[in-house]
């Protein structure tokens, strides 16, 4: 079955990418194939797209896309992407013209009945991206500690009522294991305060992206990807990186400001010790943001936000 992803800010993306014919391309987040698809063609048939994906149902729906357009210029990689540096190696004879993240979820995961990254109905409590995913989620919610459940949904969810939540799903859990969405969502719903309950976005919005991130590492897996952007880019490459949550936006805004600095010594440092030299430049002053129209007709755009650079040595 194919599904429709929406891919969030393309024109955006490819603008700041800028493929031409016979380059190479790495995707690090297939999804829908979206961005993969519009790469592939900007690059033509000298060009080359590795696309990455952890999840079994994009790799699947982009190999039909692939399969039916009879396209020959993607190479789909059923992988995490903080393996980078080793994806590069297997795949790529020389350094990548430009790579890029569309950090998060897909439509065709959201909508994926046998797991449970949506809040509607009653679903297996799921949010692994992949088989390699680095804890299952309803293990993390019957066998966390009080405390580390309240971390998460404070600090991966931003969630104002991250400790009341954390302590009734410890109650919860001691009566039944959860197993499914629905009685946790239940349980949302009743330390959510009643402005919370009629606002237009769901409740269950911060506490289930919380669960998620802590389920997949996202913000880890992130970080050991940009760790390898730096050798699998070649100089003149760029980088764009759609993130959709404040801590990974942190995460991208502090390796670009890293990776743009002539030094990294303390500020109060009388002479530069550290010899670190600016390895990238952002191509963005401040990073973009959707249009109120792309917002009206895709919603999951809402919260986006684009970075590029560019290396320069
Ligand atoms: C927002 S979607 C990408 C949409 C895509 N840009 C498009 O145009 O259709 C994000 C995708 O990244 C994948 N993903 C998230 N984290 C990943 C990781 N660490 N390694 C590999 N894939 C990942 C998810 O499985 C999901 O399919």
């Amino acid at each position: 079955m194919m599904y429709r992803h929406l891919p969030v800010m393309l024109p955006e993306v490819l603008s700041v990418l800028s493929p031409r014919p016979g380059q190479i391309y790495i995707d690090c987040t297939l999804g829908g194939a979206g961005y993969t698809l519009a790469l592939a063609a900007a690059v033509g048939e000298r060009g080359k797209v590795v696309s990455i994906d952890a999840d079994s149902l994009a790799i699947a729906n982009a190999q039909n896309i692939i399969k039916e357009k009879k396209i020959e210029n993607i190479v789909l990689v059923h992988d995490n992407f903080k393996n980078l540096a080793a994806i590069s190696d297997t795949y790529l004879d020389s350094p990548a013209d430009g790579i890029v993240f569309d950090l998060g979820l897909s439509s065709a995961q959201l909508d994926d009945e046998s797991r449970g990254f949506s809040f509607q109905g009653d679903r297996p409590l799921d949010m692994a991206f992949g088989s390699g995913a680095d804890i299952e989620t309803a293990a993390l919610l019957n066998r966390a500690p009080l405390s580390e459940l309240a971390r998460i949904f404070r600090e991966l969810g931003e969630e104002p009522q991250a400790y009341r939540l954390a302590k009734e799903i410890v109650a919860a859990r001691k009566a039944k294991a959860f197993t499914s969405t629905k009685p946790l969502v239940d349980i949302i719903l009743k330390v959510s305060p009643p402005r919370l309950r009629a606002g237009k976005i769901h409740p269950a919005t911060r506490a289930f992206q919380a669960l998620r991130l802590a389920t997949n590492d996202e913000f880890g897996s992130l970080r050991s990807a940009l760790k390898a952007v730096p050798a699998v880019l070649k100089v003149g490459g760029r980088l764009a990186l759609v993130s959709f949550h404040s801590g990974e936006d942190r995460i991208v805004k502090q390796w670009l400001k890293e990776e743009g600095a002539d030094c990294l010594c303390p500020p109060r440092a009388p002479v530069c010790v550290c010899g670190h030299k600016a390895s990238f430049r952002s191509l963005l002053k401040k990073p973009l943001l959707p249009g109120a129209e792309e917002v009206e007709q895709n919603p999951r755009a809402r919260s986006a936000k684009l970075r590029a650079a560019e290396k320069i040595r």
